[in-house]
């Protein structure tokens, strides 16, 4: 589905009509992939909208920056405001949110050094990722014949707009062979994750994930999903998975922000488990959900509220009324 094209973008510090968002065709990022993207996401809540783990994401963004030299004159306060005053200006009650930091206009070369760093906030609306029955029913993936990148190559931490050549590829050849997702191996053939997601497996009631120096990107939701496990008292590991015990897992499932939590059914024709959501998953995806959706209370500090007002005034309501029954 295409962009309406309308609402308004954050460029640099000014919120400017979608249609004016415009950059150079010479800007660096086109050329040369220079440029640090996150991915969060606000969710509509009994409370108002609330913006999920903003600051982790923000958090990242910067690290991801830190990690291609580029600085921008925004610390961690600045980026969350920065991504509250874009929603609000759009009157979004929920949505996708996409921060971005590149190298702009200037000179071409390999250098970027010699570019500026600019940046934009975007916004728009985006349901589930892997389509609402993959959430209950789960999906069908593959294993990649495309690889991970190599430690030492591209940082699989940084999460670069660079980095994603290489899960367009796993992702156009899960999709031309008739899967939803592709799961990437490492170099050294081991479990990475998804073209744009992260796995987790479950054995004998046991959660495995791989860990960061499997070329994964440092998830946010699969730290989510570690701290519910434990809240949840499922034992947790991160701990190196061979290809083959994707095969013989009681569950699979793929976590992110844009996957929230999906079980998987089947990898390569083999049937995962039971061949449908397994209990563990469903009971992770339950916590997940509750709190995203509000409907939990927000134990760890996970919600940033966007319209705080709105979010006073109901409880205001909710007060009285209750006072008044
Ligand atoms: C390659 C890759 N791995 C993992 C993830 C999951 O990260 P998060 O949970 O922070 O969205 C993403 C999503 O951005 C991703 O693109």
């Amino acid at each position: 589905m295409g962009f309406p094209g309308t609402g308004k973008i954050w460029m640099n510090g000014k919120l400017v009509e979608w249609k004016d968002a415009m950059i150079h065709i010479a800007s660096h990022l086109i050329h040369y992939g220079s440029a640090v993207f996150e991915g969060a996401r606000c969710y509509e809540t009994p409370r108002g909208s609330a913006c999920f783990r903003l600051d982790a994401h923000m958090r990242r963004l910067q690290q991801s920056a830190k990690v291609y030299r580029m600085d921008y004159s925004l610390d961690l306060a600045g980026w969350q405001a920065a991504v509250l005053e874009t929603i609000r200006a759009n009157a979004m009650k929920s949505c996708y949110i996409r921060p971005i930091v590149y190298r702009g206009y200037e000179t071409l070369g390999v250098n970027p050094m010699t570019c500026p760093v600019d940046a934009a906030i975007l916004l728009w609306e985006w349901g589930t990722y892997l389509g609402k029955d993959a959430l209950e029913v789960g999906c069908d993936a593959k294993v990649s014949s495309w690889a991970r990148m190599a430690p030492n190559t591209l940082p699989a931490m940084a999460k670069s707009s660079a980095n994603y050549a290489n899960s367009g590829l796993i992702k156009m050849e899960a999709l031309a062979d008739g899967y939803s997702e592709g799961i990437a191996l490492d170099v050294f053939g081991n479990v990475s994750e998804g073209s744009g997601q992260n796995i987790f497996i479950v054995r004998d009631g046991v959660l495995i994930t791989p860990p960061l120096a499997s070329s994964i990107l440092g998830g946010i939701t699969r730290d989510s999903i570690m701290t519910l496990a434990k809240d949840l008292s499922f034992p947790v590991q991160e701990s190196v998975v061979p290809r083959e015990a994707l095969y013989i897992a009681d569950e699979v499932f793929f976590v992110g922000t844009a996957a929230e939590v999906t079980p998987v059914r089947s990898i390569d024709k083999i049937t995962i488990g039971a061949g449908r959501r397994g209990p563990v998953t469903e009971a992770l995806q339950r916590a997940f959900f509750d709190v995203i959706n509000g409907e939990a209370p927000d134990t760890h500090g996970w919600l940033t509220y966007v319209y705080e007002e709105e979010a006073h005034l109901r409880n205001q309501q909710r007060t009285a009324v209750g006072a008044g029954s």
